[in-house]
This record gives structure tokens, C-alpha cells and sequence, in this order.
């Protein structure tokens, strides 16, 4: 768009505010696990999938684009959110190009699958520039308020979750289509493993985990005797039960989000361990129970890392809260976002996109249990996504408002005694 001369690109610049005013009026389509599979599966069709992306795929686009523009002008000024809305235009223009593109013919299939991977490149990068955004953001106002907190939270969740569900509609369509089969896998259509072995996902990333660099600088800078013990503790940890049984629990779902959010709660669990028992010789152990119902597959994962105060809980899932030395930027190419106090707000919004939750509880002085609760039933992991409508939008115009609830007073109680009585 640079290199585009002012007229050519203003002329650019309206076809596309046209197209995103068209495309985020209509609502997105939620898809079910069970529709991502028998799509994947018998009903294969190529054709049906670019067809339904075509349209699809703008439409989620333009929603979140609509939020993005709501922002602060501050925010939208940032290096990091403009090259944001450069690469979400593109993205939507190189899709849109397919809308009266024949899909009877096989060219056409093959040059969108190079589309969207494109797309799926070109937004590899979106989750740590827009925390760059952010902190640019903050850093040049200078100043933080509740209402803005409050709506930054709201937009990055709803942006984040749109990112999650266009992923997995390209995922999906560049593996069914394109993808050559796994043989190891046999169970997988597209990137959802019909039988995901829930156990067995515990244990990867548990074992993932203590294989990072970063586990090791943890460890060492601690205290090296308690490397030593922590590694024997892992062997014979963290302890699994698995509704008291060696029977594989198994579930349709997606493995690699599973993966993401039980790393970061091992990661998490891990630290408060390390660092409330630095000076211990032996380590509690992580424990981590899986049990299946008709409705809900639940992991527990408890620690006895010395909790939070009940105060903190809810902070604990907001984006940049974090007590982990802050990590750089570079860092992030490294392993994906640590210190940045985005795992658990992140891994939330994997579990709620299919209609699962994440909740923390915890005992101060004693430790923290993790709850993840999924979806046992393809039918009930349904796409939860944002929608760009008049509640969206009021949400982004909400202004501080006085409190209905008594704030306590900060001065001395016998200072306000002695006020009241005079
Ligand atoms: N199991 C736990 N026990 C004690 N404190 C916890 C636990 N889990 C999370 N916390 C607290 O919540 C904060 C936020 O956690 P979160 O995972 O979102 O970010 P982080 O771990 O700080 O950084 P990142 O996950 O991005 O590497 C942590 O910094 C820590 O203070
Ligand atoms: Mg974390």
C-alpha cells in the first residue's frame, strides 16, 4: 500500500472502509468440533470449504476490524497497530479477490490455498505486536484508569478469540485439503484428533516444559540443589489420576490448544513451586486429575506453590499482569510470550472458544488449583466468537461511572469516628 500514489491509495483506502462496513454486517457463523469433522471427513468438499471461506473469513475479518477502529487514537497510532491494519487489509483484500473467482476450476482452489497461507504467515506475528501495541500505548499516555483497562481487556479478548477461530478455519481447510495424512496420527482431521488423548496431552507438556531453556534458567538462577531435586520429583510427577483409572481418557479436541494451556499451567504451577520452597530441599508435587463426565472432560492441576490473595484472583487473567520478570521482546521468538502475564488470560479464551472455562482457586499461604473444564460432546464444542453489534459498541463507550457500592475510606478509622461525632 506504500508505494501507492496518495490518490490511487485514499481511492484504496475507501474500497476497503466500503467492504469492511459490508462484511461486519453480517454476524459470523459459529461452527461446531462436530461439523469441522464430518466436513473433514466423509463430506469432504473442497469446493463447499472455499465457498463457505470466502465469505466467512471476510466477515470475521471485518467484524474485529470494526473493534479495531473503536480504539483509543493513541492506540491506533502505535508502530505495532498500524502495521496491524496493514496486514489485516491486505489479508482481507487477497481473500476478497476470490469472491467471483469459479470454483470449478482447479487453479482457483490451488491459488486460494496459497492465500490463505500467506494469511496465516503474514499474521504469525499478531499476538506479541499488539502487546507491543499496548505497552507503547501506555507508556505514551503515561497514565492508567479503570475504563481503560476495562475496555483493553474486552477488546483483547474478543480480538485474540477472532484470531484463534480464522486460524483454525485456515488450518483446517489447508490440512483437509492439502495436508498429506499422518500416519502416526490416524485419528486427526485437519488439526482436531476425534480421539485426543487427554493423559497423554498432560504429560507432553509437562515433559515440554522442563525441556525449555527457560526452565532451566529458572531452576539454575534459583537454586541449583533444587534442580536436582526437582528432576527426581518429575520422575515420579506430576502424579496422574485419571478417574481413578489407566483407562485413556479421550475426547474430540484439538491437541495443540489442549498443549498451549496445560503448558502454561505447568509453567505457572512450576514457579510458585520453585520459588516458595527456594529453600527447601524437596519440592511438593504438582498434581493433575483428569476426569470425564456425560458433559464436562475437567482437568485439576494443584499446586502447593503458596497461592494469591483472594484479592488478586481476578487480576490474575489480566493481559500484562504478571509477578515473572518481565521478559524482552526478543525473547518472544524464542518461547511464545513468556513473562508477559499473557499465559492464563490467553489459554482462558482456548478454553472458552469451545465453550470450556478456565478458573483459578486458590489458598493463600498454601497453593493454587487450576480448573480446566472442556467439552465432553463434539455437538457442545461450538465456536463462541465476538460479534460487532450495538452491545460491542457500547462497551468500547463506557465512562467512569461513581461507584454504587461504598468505597472504604482511607483515612484512620478514629480519624472518621471523631469526624462523624462532631
Ligand atoms: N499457580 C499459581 N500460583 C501462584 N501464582 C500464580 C499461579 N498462576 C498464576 N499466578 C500468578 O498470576 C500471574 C499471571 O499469570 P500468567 O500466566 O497470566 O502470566 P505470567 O506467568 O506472569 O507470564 P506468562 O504466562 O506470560 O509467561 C503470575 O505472574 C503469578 O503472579
Ligand atoms: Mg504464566
Amino acid at each position: 500500500m506504500k508505494s501507492l500514489r496518495p490518490l490511487v491509495r485514499a481511492a484504496a483506502l475507501a474500497s476497503v472502509s466500503k467492504h469492511i462496513d459490508h462484511f461486519s454486517r453480517f454476524s459470523p457463523s459459529p461452527l461446531s468440533m462436530k461439523h469441522f469433522l464430518d466436513f473433514g471427513s466423509v463430506k469432504a468438499c473442497e469446493r463447499t470449504s472455499f465457498k463457505f471461506l470466502r465469505q466467512e473469513l471476510p466477515v470475521r475479518l471485518c467484524n474485529i476490524m470494526k473493534e479495531v477502529s473503536l480504539l483509543p487514537d493513541q492506540l491506533l497510532s502505535t508502530p505495532s497497530l498500524q502495521l496491524l491494519q496493514t496486514c489485516y487489509t491486505q489479508s482481507l483484500m487477497e481473500i476478497l479477490e476470490f469472491l467471483d473467482k469459479n470454483p470449478e476450476h482447479q487453479e482457483v482452489l490451488e491459488s486460494f490455498v496459497e492465500v490463505l497461507e500467506n494469511v496465516r504467515n503474514r499474521h504469525n506475528e499478531v499476538v506479541p505486536t499488539m502487546a507491543q501495541g499496548v505497552i507503547e500505548y501506555r507508556q505514551a499516555s503515561g497514565r492508567r484508569d479503570p475504563v481503560t483497562d476495562h475496555n483493553l481487556q474486552y477488546f483483547l479478548d474478543r480480538f485474540y478469540t477472532s484470531r484463534i477461530s480464522i486460524r483454525m478455519l485456515i488450518n483446517q481447510h489447508i490440512l483437509v485439503f492439502n495436508g498429506n495424512s499422518n500416519p502416526a496420527h490416524p485419528n486427526t482431521i485437519g488439526c482436531i484428533d476425534f480421539m485426543c488423548n487427554v493423559t497423554e496431552v498432560v504429560q507432553d507438556s509437562m515433559v515440554n516444559y522442563t525441556n525449555t531453556d527457560r526452565f532451566y534458567t529458572t531452576m539454575v538462577r534459583h537454586n541449583q540443589s533444587a534442580l536436582d531435586h526437582f528432576l527426581l520429583f518429575l520422575n515420579v510427577s506430576p502424579s496422574l489420576l485419571a478417574n481413578n483409572t489407566r483407562e485413556p481418557i479421550q475426547i474430540p479436541y484439538v491437541p495443540s490448544h489442549l498443549f498451549y494451556m496445560l503448558f502454561e499451567l505447568f509453567k505457572n504451577a512450576m514457579r510458585a513451586t520453585i520459588e516458595t520452597h527456594e529453600a527447601s530441599r524437596l519440592l511438593p508435587p504438582i498434581k493433575v486429575m483428569v476426569v470425564v463426565g456425560e458433559e464436562d472432560l475437567s482437568i485439576k492441576m494443584s499446586d502447593r506453590g503458596g497461592g494469591v490473595p483472594f484479592r488478586k484472583t481476578e487480576s490474575l487473567f489480566r493481559y500484562m499482569y504478571s509477578t515473572a520478570p518481565r521478559a524482552s521482546m526478543e525473547d518472544q521468538h524464542r518461547t511464545p510470550l513468556a513473562g508477559f502475564g499473557y499465559g492464563l488470560p490467553i489459554s482462558r479464551l482456548y478454553a472458552r472458544y469451545f465453550q470450556g472455562d478456565l478458573n483459578l482457586y486458590s489458598m493463600e499461604g498454601y497453593g493454587t488449583d487450576a480448573v480446566l473444564r472442556l467439552k465432553t460432546l463434539s455437538t457442545a464444542s461450538i465456536e463462541r466468537l465476538p460479534v460487532f453489534n450495538q452491545t460491542a459498541l457500547r462497551h468500547y463507550k463506557l465512562s467512569l461511572e461513581a461507584d454504587d457500592w461504598c468505597v472504604p475510606s482511607k483515612e484512620p478509622l478514629d480519624l472518621a469516628i471523631h469526624r462523624m461525632v462532631k
